[in-house]
């Protein structure tokens, strides 16, 4: 373990490093991306100012540098000439390939979402495309995966092992729900978007949960089989706690810069890798429970039963500066489907609808946007924007604490 601590005061140390220079990089860099049309305007102020957008690049090739640096550490002891030399087997033959392989993998994986993140803030690519951009970025580590843990079974709760047995071996199925985990992490964070600093504080208060559910295992059980995944997934995400706290201070209302959705890809990214490679992504979906809602919520205008207008973030009120939720006109533009209108009587009917306008036959006309961010709206009333992405991120940290008591106390009635 003491060569671990060493190890991970490396990360930390690094991390800090990372920190304070995108921290002091990040307001040099804004001119030169607005001048390059990489840009945005602030929608949510009055006088709608232009912003710098996609400022997760720079994040995320500042978190790329520290990790290269980085991959000599947990294999330091293999670089010291002295061990090498003087033990009488060689050590080559059990270096850990694999471990190095991971590393290599689980980067390489990151670094592909942050090439497509890029071209899809350059290029503003349609969603019916870019839904499939983080599954053709986690190809490496699929693959890597496949040939290197290849596990596809799962434990099965305790009320179906009568029945099924204690483990089921998925196989295929197992590779398409890593897909989908890996889909879900990026575009998740992207549609719980749009007001300032919302983007990169959810993905902190995931990130930092993450990191305390890695070290309750570390400490609780520091010589089990899973030691090795929660330090991998600790060396993952202690450098991004540090890029993505720089972003938020910038990011955070009024902000100076967005961060895009190059930065919601590579965060998505980054914790899909670890959830996968750690095998954990059951628990890491527990750290995803306003994402899942906001998911779920938002599926009628996600696939159209529901029109979708292109931006669903609050409205601002110019007259007492703070925001509403924004609306949905049914029937508008195309009548909205017929299962659209059973989704939206639903939603009603189960309170989790804002209602605006009835037409004379009692149907409803319209509706807040199907997000968490106008139902918070919708029932706390108007807010400003900062109380607003605060709201958001409370509800994140509850969730979170929720999580934890699933996974440490509730978990023992289903496993
Ligand atoms: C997703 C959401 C969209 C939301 C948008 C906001 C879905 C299906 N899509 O689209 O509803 O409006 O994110 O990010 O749910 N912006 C602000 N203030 C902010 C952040 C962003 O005004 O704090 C505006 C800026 O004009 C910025 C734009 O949103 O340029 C970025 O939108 P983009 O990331 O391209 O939208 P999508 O991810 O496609
Ligand atoms: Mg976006």
């Amino acid at each position: 373990m003491k060569d671990e601590h060493t190890t991970l005061a490396v990360s930390i140390l690094m991390s800090i490093v990372a920190g304070i220079f995108s921290y002091k990089i990040l307001p040099k860099l804004r001119e030169t991306f607005v001048r390059v049309n990489l840009s945005g305007r602030d929608m949510l102020k009055a006088d709608k100012p232009l912003l710098p957008e996609t400022m997760g690049l720079p994040i995320a090739i500042i978190y790329l540098i520290v990790l290269f640096s980085f991959i000599p550490f947990p294999f330091i002891n293999w670089f010291e000439g002295a061990k090498l030399v003087h033990e009488e087997q060689s050590d080559f033959a059990t270096f850990p390939y694999n471990k190095l392989g991971e590393i290599l993998a689980a980067i390489l994986a990151i670094q592909s979402m942050v090439l497509l993140g890029f071209a899809d803030d350059v290029l503003d690519v349609r969603w019916r495309y870019k839904v499939w951009l983080p599954a053709i970025a986690g190809i490496p580590l699929l693959i890597f995966y496949y040939t290197n843990m290849g596990a596809t079974h799962v434990v099965l709760p305790l009320q179906l092992r009568p029945y099924l047995g204690e483990l089921v071996d998925l196989g295929i199925l197992y590779y398409i729900y890593m897909a989908m985990v890996i889909i879900f992490c990026t575009h998740s964070i992207n549609i719980l978007a749009g007001i300032n600093g919302v983007e990169a504080g959810q993905s902190l208060v995931i990130a930092i949960s993450v990191i305390m559910n890695d070290m309750l295992y570390i400490f609780n059980n520091p010589d089990g089989a899973s030691l090795e995944a929660h330090l991998f997934s600790l060396y993952f995400l202690i450098p991004f706690v540090g890029v993505t706290l720089a972003l938020l201070y910038h990011n955070w209302y009024p902000a100076r810069v967005f961060v895009g959705d190059t930065f919601c890809y590579f965060a998505g990214m980054t914790f899909a890798v670890v959830g996968i490679l750690g095998h954990f992504s059951k628990t890491l979906m527990l750290f995803f429970l306003p994402q899942i809602f906001n998911f779920i919520y938002s599926c009628p205008q996600l696939f159209r039963f529901v029109e979708c207008p292109r931006h669903r973030m609050p409205r601002f009120d110019p007259t007492t500066g703070l925001l509403q939720c924004s609306t949905v006109r049914l029937n508008d533009k195309k009548p909205t489907r017929f299962l659209g209108n059973i989704m939206i009587k639903f939603l009603h009917a189960i309170g989790l609808l804002k209602v605006f306008q009835y037409d004379k036959n009692g149907r409803i006309l319209e509706c807040n946007n199907l997000t968490l961010v106008n139902l918070v709206l919708a029932y706390v009333g108007p807010m400003s924007e900062q109380n607003t992405t605060l709201s958001i991120l409370c509800i994140q940290v509850l969730s979170s604490l929720l999580a934890f008591i699933i996974r440490y106390k509730l978990v023992h009635f289903v496993y």
